[in-house]
């Protein structure tokens, strides 16, 4: 079964084909950084006009790969949510189009979904029931997932989202944007023991919040700012103040941010896979691809008995291989999508 795959959820347009929900033989992303870079953050309305531009020659270079037709797929999956609402409205109109215009079966699947069943892709031992994190810049949530369309959610950030934290403390300490890689390479060379931010371990329940970490970090540069002596000049001379700060103090504030945010999210596995005895543990989404989670994550996972799963980098953050992967299931299961599809911006798992 040949799938073709859309996902616009976000700022990327991606479009992949994959055989049988397995086999990856076109995964091609088009990032939108450059153009959200000089704001810190994603700006919606231009990230949907980007989608507009790119989503032809995205899907068409995902069919020139391996040499594929629009007669060869077997079926379209296309992300209908959670996401940016003007984005996935651009996949959304997209997939249908193609599929009413040349009759091919159309597959509604969810952003979440999507990130947890990559792992399908390089994986052949994984089995139900498994716990999933999702820690994206948009989500960060557990789950059991008990079987396919089987799943009960733990819990989920009350606030940011863990890479929201990344990539807002990222641009507190004028970094740059995505965050996440920025401060994942800085952390290399900081101290994670110079500070230490609150952990919002949040007892009794399994939700998140990561907003008082970065607010606790804006506190700490203020501290540092008024006590520096280039202070009072820079305010005057509209240097940006954070440029006198010294480049090992950042380096620190990344590393002891980084180490936070880390205790927290392995705790919460930690106690998940003890209440519910669990053995295998998935984690994907963007933030899966840092550096010092996976380490850490490997060390629990070891130090439990555990088996964890994660995607290679290029499957963590967003890509249209994985909404093929969950896609298959509900092909198989007869979950197809009509016409009148509508994305949604709000959908939980
Ligand atoms: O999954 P994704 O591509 O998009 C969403 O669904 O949100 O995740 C993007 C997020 C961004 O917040 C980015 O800063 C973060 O993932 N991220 C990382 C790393 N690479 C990307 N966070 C921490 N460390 C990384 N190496
Ligand atoms: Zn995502």
């Amino acid at each position: 079964m040949l799938c073709l795959a859309i996902d616009t959820s976000c700022d990327d347009t991606s479009a992949a084909v994959v055989l049988n929900g397995k086999k990856i033989l076109s995964n091609v992303v088009s990032s939108q950084t450059q153009i959200h870079k000089k704001y810190g953050g994603i700006v919606p309305e231009l990230a949907s006009r980007r989608h507009i531009e790119m989503i032809v020659p995205v899907v068409q270079e995902a069919l020139t790969i391996p040499k594929v037709t629009l007669s060869d797929i077997d079926f379209i999956a296309v992300c209908y949510g959670p996401g940016l609402i003007g984005s996935l409205l651009v996949g959304c109109g997209f997939a249908k189009a193609l599929s009413y215009s040349r009759r091919i079966p159309l597959v509604p699947v969810n952003h979440l979904e999507g990130h947890i069943f990559s792992v399908f892709l390089e994986y052949d031992d994984l089995n139900f029931p498994f716990l999933a994190m999702v820690v994206s810049g948009g989500h960060t949530c557990l789950y059991i997932i008990k079987g396919f369309g089987d799943y009960i959610e733990l819990g989920r950030t009350r606030d940011d989202a863990a890479g929201e934290a990344y990539d807002k403390v990222a641009k507190i300490l004028g970094l740059g944007y995505p965050g996440g890689p920025i401060i994942d390479k800085l952390t290399k060379e900081g101290n994670n023991t110079a500070f230490n931010f609150p952990r919002s371990y949040i007892p009794e329940t399994f939700d998140f919040s990561f907003s008082g970490i970065k607010t606790a970090i804006k506190l700490k540069i203020q501290e540092f700012l008024q006590e520096s002596t280039f202070y009072n000049d820079a305010q005057e001379s509209r240097v940006n103040k954070i440029d006198i700060l010294d480049q090992q103090l950042i380096k620190d504030i990344c590393a002891s941010f980084q180490k936070a945010v880390i205790d927290v999210l392995l705790k919460k596995i930690e106690w998940a896979t003890w209440k519910h005895k669990i053995k295998k543990i998935v984690l994907s989404g963007g933030v899966a691809a840092n550096s010092e989670l996976r380490t850490r994550v490997k060390e629990l996972a070891e130090s439990l008995e555990l088996k964890v799963y994660l995607p290679s980098l290029p499957l963590c953050t967003d890509n249209a291989a994985m909404i093929a992967a969950a896609g298959y299931y509900h092909f198989q299961s007869g979950n197809l999508a009509s016409l009148d599809l509508n994305p949604k911006a709000y959908l939980p798992l």
